[in-house]
């Protein structure tokens, strides 16, 4: 099973996923855990780009995408490798992020077409003002303009591909119990 979170910058992923995988180990399961970008060429590359003053521009916005493609096949061999090892796969973002953060959804879903989708996308919603003053802005899609049209991509996406949508404006644990909640009847453990 692949499982992912998503959700704009300053959505609480990176610790969502981290208490995630604790839990999951602590029923019985293995844990593979991925995020993206990956540390791959293709991902440092994308990790020098994202902080370019005109990263948010088409032209820059497609390089990315095509780079975030690049990235992705290649780490799509691990999660098909640790699954044939009946390993729980959660990542930290998915294709879905390219649709949310990248212009042009046709192109996006065409680059993609050999991505292995996940079986279930959990949603953390949350403002992007709050979203913003959890961190610092270092890259230059940490605006507030642009973080809100993500958001907005990301709640229609969710609507169209059935996420599970969890309101991250709560407080850690709360959004931790909220996917343990979501969790447990899917995985069959831990109920
Ligand atoms: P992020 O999850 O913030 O990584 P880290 O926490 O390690 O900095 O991802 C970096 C940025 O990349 C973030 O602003 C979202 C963006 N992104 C895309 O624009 N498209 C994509 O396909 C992915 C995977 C990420």
């Amino acid at each position: 099973m692949y499982v992912c979170l998503e959700g704009i910058d300053g959505s609480g992923k990176s610790t969502q996923l981290a208490m995630l995988g604790e839990w999951l180990e602590t029923c019985g399961l293995e844990v593979f855990r991925v995020f993206e970008p990956t540390e791959s060429p293709p991902g440092l590359l994308i990790r020098e780009m994202l902080t370019d003053s005109k990263a948010t521009t088409p032209h820059i916005q497609r390089i990315l995408g095509l780079l975030f493609a690049a990235d992705r096949m290649i780490l799509m061999d691990k999660i098909r490798n640790a699954e044939k090892q009946g390993q729980i796969v959660i990542s930290d973002r998915s294709f879905y992020s390219s649709l949310a953060y990248q212009d042009d959804p046709e192109w996006i879903l065409e680059i993609n077409r050999y991505i292995k989708k996940p079986d279930l996308v959990i949603l953390l919603d949350v403002d992007a003002k709050k979203a913003l003053s959890r961190f610092e802005g270092k890259d230059h899609f940490e605006n507030p303009k642009f973080l809100k049209k993500v958001r907005e991509n990301y709640l229609e996406l969710a609507q169209k591909n059935n996420f599970l949508v969890v309101n991250a404006n709560n407080g850690v644990r709360k959004v931790h119990e909220d996917i343990k909640i979501i969790l447990s009847p899917r995985i069959g453990r831990c109920v």
